[in-house]
């Protein structure tokens, strides 16, 4: 039975059923949705719109249908067309006829707005906690790693020298981001859009206000239009999530980087890592590999989302039922990612001697080579100019800085004395970028500090 059947006349194909119903993806949500009227009802009978009885017999019906639905009792039906006709038929069924006026005064467009939000609001909360999970593994490798040396890249060449501690660091900063960006979608959506109706309110005298702090909303929405057909948040929510999972896929490309046979600066835990099923030296990345692919999805749900609300017309229309299979998709996604690499880079080791080799070779003590010579009056123009040279002389001979005679320094520039050795030695080279936001270990303790005192905080 339909809960709209009175207008029609005729049965409905079996497939028009299929192809609208809802009840395969939003039953989901049979707790928001028994919880959103519950508190329906209570402000119903509040407002003498019910009596007290009623909305004790239809509380208690909701209350027995949870439970029985949690303890396997009942099983919803995928015969139901969606979430919210399913636990109306079955109230009505259980209590019947005082189970017919729960719908009072609500549509199922106000209603399903509310049971999405309450239902993202939720999820808001446990994506920010696998991220701050992820944030306090990140952090411990770099409290361990403050004067662990490795190459510093850009254009994947290799730079100047960091530490892992700064490596990391930039991530941390990244997935700080991500969850500001999550409280901010969570305050921003925190209204409450029961009592909408279809679309225009209704007349009943409904208190708003007072079931949006039933629910725990910060107040009610403003426009009811609105109400039904705002799935902003759900963008911004895809949008974050898709942040979340790039900064999840640079990550992981540098790992399986890291992992290769050429760089050697990390080994994956067996637990994270497969092998092959021909070749029987293989270990390899796949979890770093499906995070950095999955990274995909997340980005198709939020250029779908984009996509489906572009061209529909004020206000509800059904169009807006697509927005839950891809967001439940991309936050089950999201969320099995992040746990899955907090526990790959918690049980990674890194080979640090084969990193701080790394970073010695590549000439990535050029630029301080450069900076001694401006430190001794040379103009950094012309400082860089020399080096230049110094670089062409070594890689001609096949040395690098460290080795070079202070005969052969001297012959491309007088300036140079016994003291440059220690100007360029990789450890001078990361001691001395002490600057806010360098790798310098001391200014680095400091930040690491800072995010020590974020992640008790929050
Ligand atoms: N399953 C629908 C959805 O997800 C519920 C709202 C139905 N409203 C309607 N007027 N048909 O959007």
């Amino acid at each position: 039975m339909k809960l709209w059947g009175g207008r029609f006349t005729k049965e409905e194909n079996e497939l028009v059923n299929h192809f609208n119903a809802s009840i395969s993806f939003d039953q989901r949500f049979y707790r928001q949705d028994i919880r959103g009227s519950i508190a329906h009802v209570t402000m119903l009978a509040k407002q003498k719109i019910l009596t007290d009885e009623e909305k004790a017999q239809i509380v208690e019906g909701l209350e027995q249908i949870l439970s029985d639905v949690e303890n396997g009792l009942l099983s919803i039906d995928p015969a139901a067309e969606d979430i919210h006709s399913f636990v109306e038929a079955t109230l009505i069924e259980r209590i019947g006829d005082v189970g017919k006026k729960l719908h009072t005064g609500r549509s199922r467009n106000d209603q399903v707005a509310l049971d999405m939000k309450l239902y993202v609001r939720d999820e808001i909360e446990e994506l920010d906690l696998l991220v701050k999970e992820l944030l306090q593994a990140i952090l411990k490798i770099m409290e361990e790693n403050l004067t662990t040396y490795m190459p510093g890249f850009t254009h994947l060449q290799k730079a100047q020298p960091v530490t892992i501690a700064h490596h990391f660091g930039a991530y941390f900063e990244m997935f700080l981001r991500d969850r500001s960006r999550l409280s901010d979608i969570r305050k921003r959506m925190n209204t409450c859009p029961l009592g909408a109706g279809a679309l225009a309110g209704t007349t009943y005298p409904l208190d708003r206000e007072y079931t949006a702090a039933l629910l725990d909303f910060d107040c009610a929405t403003r426009n009811s239009m609105d109400s039904v057909s705002d799935r902003d948040y759900l963008i911004e929510l895809a949008s974050a999530m898709a942040t979340v999972m790039m900064h999840l896929s640079r990550f992981s490309e540098e790992i399986i980087l890291w992992n290769s046979n050429e760089y050697q600066f990390v080994e994956l835990d067996d637990a994270y890592s497969t092998g092959s099923s021909i070749m029987p030296q293989k270990k390899n990345p796949d979890i770093a590999e499906l995070v950095r692919g999955k990274t995909g999805r997340v980005y198709g749900a939020l250029t779908s989302i984009l996509t489906t609300m572009k061209g529909i017309p004020l206000a509800y229309n059904k169009d807006m039922q697509e927005d839950k299979e891809m967001i439940f998709d991309a936050i089950d996604t999201t969320k099995g990612c992040l746990g899955l690499f907090t526990g790959m880079i918690s049980t990674m080791k890194f080979h640090k001697d084969i990193m701080k080799k790394s970073a010695v070779k590549g000439f990535t003590n050029a630029t301080d080579a450069a900076d001694y010579l401006v430190n001794h009056g040379i103009p950094f123009r012309d400082a860089h100019g020399i080096v230049g040279r110094l670089v062409l002389y070594c890689l001609d001979k096949g040395i690098s800085l460290d080795d070079m005679s202070l005969e052969e320094y001297k012959a491309i520039s007088p300036v140079f004395e016994k003291d440059i050795y220690d100007a360029i030695s990789l450890r001078t080279c990361v001691e001395k970028r002490t600057t806010l936001g360098a790798p310098g270990p001391s200014v680095m303790e400091q930040v690491i500090e800072s995010y020590q005192k974020i992640l008790t905080e929050k």
